[in-house]
């Protein structure tokens, strides 16, 4: 099966002002030379990166600054990053997260992060599949979370947004192959950004967790799985023996052990 190549194509990357997003934006660039949209809300940092890319190699990269989290932020980012050329690739990574127990919050103070981590994704994805179909090529990688194959308590709604997206982006793929267009997942654990630190996350595994992966080398596992076009991409040992384990040991123990595991210390 041949692999994609982003080779002087133009490749959306969202949430790219850090983290995840910003490594796989530099990857995009630096290893794989393609040229870059990259939005996230926060500009100045964005122009940041981009002055660091475009210093260490002849990439070209666009800043779009778009709030993900209204609602007509896909629209916004499909008319500004189809303005700016031909794109060959969307990389759907901008999210956040909240630990802690469900109702420890108001169901208003999770709007955001369901818009910003579903219904921006589906419909960002949706627009772009159109765009790509008509053209006969394309590929869209929707970065989702082992949270989005397995059960999480204490990160509720944050799992349902991302198995939302894992089940839809498997089924359009299913859908729409044979089309030209690639669709693939990008499913990791624990990774050290700032969404560990801003979701509250740190206070229970400390910010420095050793079973925290590097961004950068989540990044390199990313695009390694895109170009070889995995549907399902679960990057480390330790997050793909979680999903041998809830194959083989009854759900209803995984969950529990997971809960055991997650619990907030203080309840
Ligand atoms: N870190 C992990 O352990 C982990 C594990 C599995 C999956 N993931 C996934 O990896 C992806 C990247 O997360 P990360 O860990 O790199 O976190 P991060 O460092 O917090 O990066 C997320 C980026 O998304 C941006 N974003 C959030 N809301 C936005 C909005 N309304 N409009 C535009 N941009 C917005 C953030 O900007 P602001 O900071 O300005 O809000 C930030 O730049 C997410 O989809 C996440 O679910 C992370």
């Amino acid at each position: 099966m041949s692999r994609l190549s982003f080779e002087n194509k133009l490749v959306v990357v969202t949430g790219a002002a850090s983290g995840l997003g910003r490594e796989l934006a530099k990857r995009m660039a630096v290893a794989e030379k393609a040229h870059l949209v990259v939005a996230d809300c926060r500009a100045d940092r964005l122009e940041t990166l981009k002055a660091e890319i475009e210093a260490v190699c002849s990439s070209k990269v666009h800043v779009v600054s778009v709030d993900l989290g209204s609602g007509d932020g896909a629209k916004t980012l499909f008319e500004k990053a189809t303005a700016l050329g031909n794109v060959y690739a969307l990389i759907n990574n901008a999210g956040l997260s909240f630990f802690g127990k469900t109702l420890d919050r108001p169901f208003s103070a999770y709007r955001e992060l369901i818009q910003v981590n579903c219904l921006t994704v589906l419909e960002t994805t949706t627009a772009f599949l159109g765009y790509f179909l008509e053209k006969g090529e394309g590929a869209i990688l929707n970065v989702t979370s082992l949270g989005g194959l397995v059960t999480l308590p204490y990160q509720n709604f944050y799992a349902a947004t991302k198995h939302a997206v894992q089940t839809f982006s498997e089924g359009l793929s299913s859908e729409y192959r044979n089309r030209g267009v690639v669709i693939c997942t990008f499913a990791p654990g624990g990774i050290a950004t700032e969404m560990i630190t801003k979701s509250g996350l740190d206070k229970h595994f400390g910010e420095n967790n050793r079973v925290l992966m590097h961004p950068e080398r989540a990044a390199e596992l990313a695009v390694r799985g895109f170009k070889k076009k995995k549907l399902i991409n679960v990057p480390g040992i330790l997050s793909k023996l979680v999903i041998i384990t809830q194959r083989i040991i009854p759900r209803k123990t995984v969950i529990r052990e997971t809960d055991r595991i997650y619990a907030p210390k203080k309840r």
